[in-house]
Formats: C-alpha cells, sequence, structure tokens
C-alpha cells in the first residue's frame, strides 16, 4: 500500500515557490514508488489531509519573526481534530527566513510538542540571501522523508 507524504508549504515568492518543487523533486523520485507525495497550500489543507498523512512537511517563510499567517490558520484548524488520532506522526520542517528564522522554529515547535509530533529530520532554516544551494538541501529533504517512509523506518 503507497503511503503519503503530505507536504503543507506556503509559497508567496518565487524562491519559495522553487523550495517546494525542489521538496517534491526529491520526495518523487521514481525509485520510491511507495510514496505518494501532495502539496498543499496551507489555506487549501485540512485535519482530513492530515490525518490520511503518514508524514508531514511544514513549509514556510519567515515572517516578522513568525510562521506566515497562512501556516498558523493551517494549525488553528487542525489542531484539535488532529489531537487525539496524530501523536508520533513524524514531520519536518524547513524555514524560509531573510535573516533569521528561530521565532519561526520556536513556534512550530511548540505547537507540533502539544500536538505530540516526531521530529524526524532536524529543522532546515534557509536564512540570508538567496543561495541555489537551497534547493539541492529542500530536495535532500524531500527524499529523505520519502526514502524513510518508503523504507518503513518512519
Ligand atoms: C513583511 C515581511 C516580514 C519579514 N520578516 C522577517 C523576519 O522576521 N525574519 C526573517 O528572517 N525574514 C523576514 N522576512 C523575509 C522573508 O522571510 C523572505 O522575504 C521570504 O522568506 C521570501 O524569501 P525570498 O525573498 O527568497 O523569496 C520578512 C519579509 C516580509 C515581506
Amino acid at each position: 500500500m503507497s503511503r503519503s507524504l503530505l507536504i503543507v508549504a506556503h509559497c508567496p515568492s518565487d524562491n519559495t515557490l522553487a523550495l517546494k518543487d525542489a521538496v517534491i523533486a526529491g520526495a518523487a523520485v521514481p525509485e520510491l514508488d511507495g510514496v505518494t507525495a501532495r502539496w498543499l497550500p496551507p489555506l487549501s489543507a485540512t485535519a482530513d489531509d492530515v490525518l490520511a498523512a503518514d508524514a508531514v512537511i511544514l513549509g514556510t517563510p519567515e515572517n516578522l519573526g513568525y510562521m506566515s499567517g497562512a501556516l498558523k490558520d493551517f494549525f488553528d484548524r487542525i489542531y484539535y481534530p488532529c489531537l487525539e488520532c496524530t501523536q508520533g506522526l513524524p514531520y519536518a520542517l524547513y524555514v524560509r527566513a531573510g535573516h533569521d528564522g528561530t521565532g519561526t522554529r520556536r513556534a512550530i515547535e511548540s505547537i507540533v510538542t502539544g500536538l505530540r509530533w516526531r521530529a524526524v529530520r532536524p529543522p532546515l532554516i534557509l536564512k540570508g540571501a538567496w543561495q541555489p544551494a537551497f534547493l539541492d538541501a529542500a530536495q535532500d529533504l524531500g527524499l529523505a522523508m520519502a526514502a524513510s517512509l518508503d523504507a518503513g523506518l518512519i
């Protein structure tokens, strides 16, 4: 049975769109045919989407020291419907930050600690001036999550 990787990422710029595409490309390598990766913008993702997922990748820019409003809205809507049912859900996080990223990381880690989701990768903080290497890191993240799911490691 195919395992489901849900990518919930807010992409308000060309660079954040490219990061999301790189995550998907990493997760969609043909060798990992036991995994289905799907991206949803946070404003479209529902609790049912999370309940159907075997793992989640969260992605957001840092705005004013915090996650995007869209990702916060996602958490506000899914928190209680998921709270009793998704404990232990493997997740990973990436943040595109102009210069910092710590406020966003802290806020998201606080929420997912409440949900009792399980971090299976260190947070990926892509900060500072844009670098093409960020795309490689995003692709590696997607690949690592999909490979771990495919191998039954998470
Ligand atoms: C209103 C606004 C607030 C921002 N606040 C922060 C911030 O608090 N910390 C930070 O590191 N970057 C901040 N940034 C920069 C964004 O994180 C960055 O522009 C965004 O991730 C998009 O990246 P890109 O320019 O490579 O597409 C802010 C950008 C905007 C437009």
